[in-house]
């Protein structure tokens, strides 16, 4: 039996694949609320039966977040290692979502068939491509490729706190010669691509206070700190007008693009003006020396993610606050060490408030940037697997989005990552009405059976 019969019973079996994608999606599997932990087991319950109903010696293996589905089969070289992650975001601003998150259904939209729901495209769909390909490969053969584990996670989106010490702990049992992450994209909808960068990411959270309790703003107004006016203060002076972030020693550790990369991106005509238009927007707003791509993929970043404090309500209350928060995340490149720019970062914040002005900062998370390795020997004949299934050469580019995986697996187990996915920039990840294209789902799936013919 062939590869084109492999790909044959993929096309066969979409509709019973897509099946199995839906009651999924219908989990709520929702890592950051506590309220739904009883739904991210089931989730985990669910693909430890999936795996075992293919054959997958898969077990279902608590840590003290949520569990990890780890399954093993097949035997020979190389050892591949697939990761996804089946918890998704919080499905909040509901009201903006024109379905119920968790009731999933196939949509005919002028840009063609997509599954919407949350965690359509992150990560459920594209972590069930593997699945879906080796199924099909298993029928079809009658064996599997090589031997084969899965590992799959249920803490992405909140940060995965309990991922390095499960891979400390087990690290003999999922070391392998390559790891394959299935939760990036395609490049600019069309182009598949394999990201060889992944920014890092450090969040901040700031409480400033200044008097020791809501004043009237008649009353005490051109006294009193506002703590809102200082924490602004600050939030406006973290970049400067040419949009270079201003905390001491930020920029360590940032390394130049090398000349064979920035050659290369050029060669990708990446059109901003679209990617932009798409979201309401003209102009590239980062560093202004820099280009584009170099903004989304190679530069760090600094954006306030959140900021409130005072009276928010409808209507209107002359109120002078006690306190003023604000939650910030850096994105990183390079060698940037997270922990020295927290503390600069604070540091920062500390000496420019005001007098009577105090602060508490908590940290969420901290992790390095890290890159794949192009060179290692298995990169080529996927991307050309890849390229033969959508008909276009296969791109190597960056991700402005953070996997911290990708930097465990070298640094713990020596395993060289792959990261290979099928999303779109589209698919509103994160936001309301999250959907993955039928296209991404189905070619996807068809991508992996290329890549595993390919690599054995
Ligand atoms: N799948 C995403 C990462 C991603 C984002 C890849 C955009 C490609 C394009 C992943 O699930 C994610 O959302 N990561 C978070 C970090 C996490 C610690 C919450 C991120 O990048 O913000
Ligand atoms: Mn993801
Ligand atoms: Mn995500």
């Amino acid at each position: 039996m062939s590869l084109d019969d492999v790909l044959a019973r993929i096309d066969h079996d979409l509709p019973a694949a897509t099946d199995r994608l839906l009651e999924l999606l219908r989990i709520p599997s929702i890592s950051t609320d506590p309220a739904f932990k009883a739904d991210c087991d089931r989730a985990a319950d669910w693909l430890v039966a999936d795996l075992k109903s293919m054959g997958v010696d898969a077990e279902k293996r608590a840590t003290p977040g949520h569990p990890m589905v780890v399954g093993h089969v097949g035997e020979g070289k190389p050892h591949l290692l697939f990761y996804g992650h089946y918890d998704v975001q919080p499905v909040d601003p509901l009201n903006l979502w024109d379905r119920d998150p968790f009731d999933p259904a196939i949509e005919d939209t002028d840009k063609g068939r997509v599954i919407r729901g949350r965690g359509a495209a992150d990560d459920k769909g594209q972590l069930m491509t593997i699945i879906e390909a080796l199924r099909a490969w298993k029928e079809v053969k009658g064996d599997w490729p090589c031997r084969i584990t899965f590992f799959l996670e249920g803490e992405e989106e909140s940060g995965s706190p309990s991922l390095v010490p499960f891979m400390e702990e087990n690290a003999e049992e999922l070391k392998a010669d390559v790891a394959m992450i299935c939760d990036t994209g395609l490049f600019e909808s069309k182009t598949p691509a394999i990201v060889t960068m992944l920014r890092g990411l450090l969040g901040e959270e700031l409480t400033v206070t200044a008097p020791s309790k809501d004043l009237h703003s008649g009353m005490y107004g051109g006294i009193a700190m506002n703590p809102i006016r200082a924490l602004s203060k600050v939030i406006a002076s973290l970049h400067d007008d040419e949009g270079r972030i201003t905390i001491p020693g930020f920029y360590d550790g940032v390394p130049d693009l090398p000349e064979d990369l920035e050659a290369q991106w050029q060669g990708l005509a990446f059109d901003h003006a679209a990617f932009l238009g798409d979201v309401g927007l003209s102009k590239p707003a980062g560093e202004q020396d820099r280009t584009p791509l170099e903004m989304i993929w190679s530069r760090p970043t600094c954006e306030v993610n959140g900021i409130w404090g005072g009276y928010t309500g409808d209507g209107f209350k002359t109120v002078l606050p006690s306190e003023a928060h604000a939650k910030i995340s850096f994105r990183l490149v390079g060698t940037q060490d997270p922990l020295a720019i927290r503390e600069n970062f604070r540091k920062m914040v500390t000496e420019m408030l005001p007098e009577d002005c105090t602060v508490e900062f908590s940290g969420h998370g901290a992790s390095q940037a890290s890159g794949a390795e192009i060179d290692h020997p298995m990169f080529e004949p996927a991307r050309k697997a890849l390229s033969d299934e959508w008909q276009v050469p296969a791109a190597y580019i960056g991700c402005g989005g953070s996997i911290p995986i990708a930097g465990h697996f070298q640094k713990i187990l020596g395993t060289e990552p792959m990261l290979v996915g099928f999303g779109k920039d589209d698919d509103q990840i994160h936001s309301p009405n999250e959907k993955y294209d039928m296209e991404s789902f189905h070619k996807g799936i068809r991508s992996w059976a290329r890549i595993l013919d390919a690599l054995t």
